[in-house]
């Protein structure tokens, strides 16, 4: 980096000319109205070390710091405060005693508390006071903690995990079981392929985890699409469908591969004309659905159908449930190192499906992938078009990814080892030692859970 001496010397520079602005340094008077809503003693310590040490960069409506005037720091703080508000966002979060953070917010804060990286260190050489400091970092983690268990949404996760940044999954769901046998059977229906030759399960085997076992989808009369498929296990966790999450519910997903030329080359027209001459589909829509056999019942079944595909009773959602023999001695090592590593992005249920990230945060992945980039490659960029969007993907779930190898959009890694080693580098910044490639994999294995009662292979 060439801005680094430009940053040594303005800070030298800044930490003479201005020593009194720290020791004069008080809490503002939004700081103060703020603290003073908030009763429970833990949010109200957290809301004050935030305030204090993050806000002049997670808030749009911050005040300027004092150096805001100097030529240099001009441009890199209002880049900081530009980035770090777009990326993490304080303003109103501690509204209703914290009520406005999500489960994605809180695995992000615990993400800089485990890897120091917040504040950043130019802005600890001007704010003297702004490190967090032991004591701090322990008060923000058992707020974490705090805020976590009492919103857990899964029952009888034990109480000594009751804080961790990963959620068993629910062991039944409600759903009305007729649309889900309905869109069972829509989803394995070739009549939604141009040609009859595709259903939705052809690229989402439920056998092969819910996804194809190849790098790219196969659609009709053997065309090779641009993308991975993903599984559609778990799917109804993810906050959005589809790598750059073009489709916002399940609903809105499901039309998608019928309309799209490379996979089932249909239309909407087609397909309705072909599912109403089929008398006993006619009557089964009949009876759930007024309207009867329309696009967006087809989606609706089908979307319902999917939300039934969840997979409980991993080997890690046991160990969560209190059966500490669940794991062995690698694979706890291996959550650890998990935990550690891999939460900002692979938080929740899913262990993911929370966020949009860029695809290579500590080095540059597509230099190094050697081979040319495709527009697949520009992720979210292709649905919202901005350039800050470039290179992000929806963070896939892990839940049963033993079984939907190859891995990434573009399907370049072969085996979980290889992904782990490219997550290291690419993501997290570290390269793992081949015992800590083992162990996260050993980990990442016990994610495998079942479906209908038997293992997902
Ligand atoms: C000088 C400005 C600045 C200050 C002060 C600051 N941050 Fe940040 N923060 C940033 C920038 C810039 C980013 C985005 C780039 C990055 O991740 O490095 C960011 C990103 C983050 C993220 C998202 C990181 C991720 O991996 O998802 C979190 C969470 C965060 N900051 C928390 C904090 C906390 C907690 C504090 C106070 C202890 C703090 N920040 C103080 C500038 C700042
Ligand atoms: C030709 C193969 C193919 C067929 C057929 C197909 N899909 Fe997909 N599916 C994919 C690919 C590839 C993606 C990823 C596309 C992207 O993100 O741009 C995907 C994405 C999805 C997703 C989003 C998952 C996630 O985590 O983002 C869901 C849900 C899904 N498909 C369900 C279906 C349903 C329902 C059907 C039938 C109506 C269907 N698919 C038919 C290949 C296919
Ligand atoms: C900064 C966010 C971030 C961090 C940290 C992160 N990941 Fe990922 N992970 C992603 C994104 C984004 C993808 C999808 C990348 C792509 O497809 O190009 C991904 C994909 C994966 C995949 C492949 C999933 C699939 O279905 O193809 C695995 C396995 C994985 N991550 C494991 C890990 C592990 C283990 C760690 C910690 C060592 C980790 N990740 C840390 C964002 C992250």
């Amino acid at each position: 980096m060439k801005k680094a001496p430009v940053i040594v010397a303005l800070i030298a520079l800044a930490a003479l000319s201005f020593p009194l602005s720290n020791l004069l340094h008080k809490p503002s008077d939004e700081t103060e109205k703020l603290l003073a809503q908030i009763h429970d003693p833990k949010t109200k310590k957290a809301a004050a070390i935030l305030q204090g040490k993050c806000i002049d960069c997670h808030s749009s409506q911050t005040r300027l710091p004092f150096y805001m005037n100097f030529p240099i720091a001009h441009e890199l703080i209002a880049k900081d405060i530009e980035e770090g508000t777009e990326e993490f966002n304080l303003n109103g979060k501690f509204a209703h005693n914290g009520a406005g953070f999500t489960e994605l917010d809180l695995a992000r804060l615990e993400g800089v508390l485990n890897d120091h990286s917040m504040p950043p260190l130019r802005y600890v050489a001007l704010h003297w006071n702004a490190n967090l400091s032991e004591a701090d970092t322990k008060d923000l983690r058992g707020w974490i903690y705090q805020l976590r268990s009492q919103r857990r949404s899964v029952a009888g996760i034990h109480g000594d995990f009751a804080g961790d940044p990963v959620e068993p999954l629910p062991l039944t769901v409600a759903l009305n079981a007729n649309q889900v046998s309905l869109g069972r059977k829509l989803f394995h229906d070739t009549r939604l392929s141009a040609d009859n030759t595709l259903s939705c399960a052809s690229c989402h085997d439920l056998h092969k985890g819910g996804a194809d076992g190849s790098v790219s989808a196969t659609g009709i009369r053997g065309q090779i699409g641009p993308i991975n498929s993903p599984t559609v296990f778990n799917s109804a966790y993810s906050v959005k469908q589809f790598w750059d999450g073009r489709a916002a519910t399940l609903e809105e997903q499901a039309g998608g591969p019928v309309n799209n030329p490379l996979e089932m080359g249909s239309n909407w027209k087609q397909v309705l004309g072909k599912l109403n001459q089929d008398p006993q589909l006619v009557v089964e829509f009949k009876r759930l659905y007024p309207a009867g056999i329309t696009s967006k019942n087809i989606m609706s079944a089908i979307a319902t159908f999917e939300r039934s595909l969840v997979t409980p009773n991993s080997k890690l959602d046991k160990y969560l449930r209190g059966d500490k023999t669940a794991l062995s001695s690698a694979e706890t090592h291996g959550y650890q190192l998990f935990k550690a590593n891999c939460i900002s992005c692979h938080a929740g249920k899913n262990l993911g499906g929370l966020s949009f990230e860029k695809m290579g945060r500590k080095a540059d992945y597509f230099a190094d992938r050697h081979t040319p980039l495709t527009q697949a490659d520009y992720g979210l960029y292709n649905f919202t078009h901005k350039e800050s969007d470039k290179f992000k993907f929806k963070v896939p779930t892990l839940r049963n990814i033993a079984q939907t190898a190859p891995y990434f959009h573009d399907g370049s890694a072969k085996t979980l080892e290889d992904a782990v080693r490219v997550m290291g580098k690419y993501q997290v910044g570290k390269n793992f030692s081949d015992s800590e490639v083992a162990d996260l994999s050993a980990f990442l294995k016990t994610l495998t859970g079942e479906y209908e009662g038997t293992p997902v292979q």
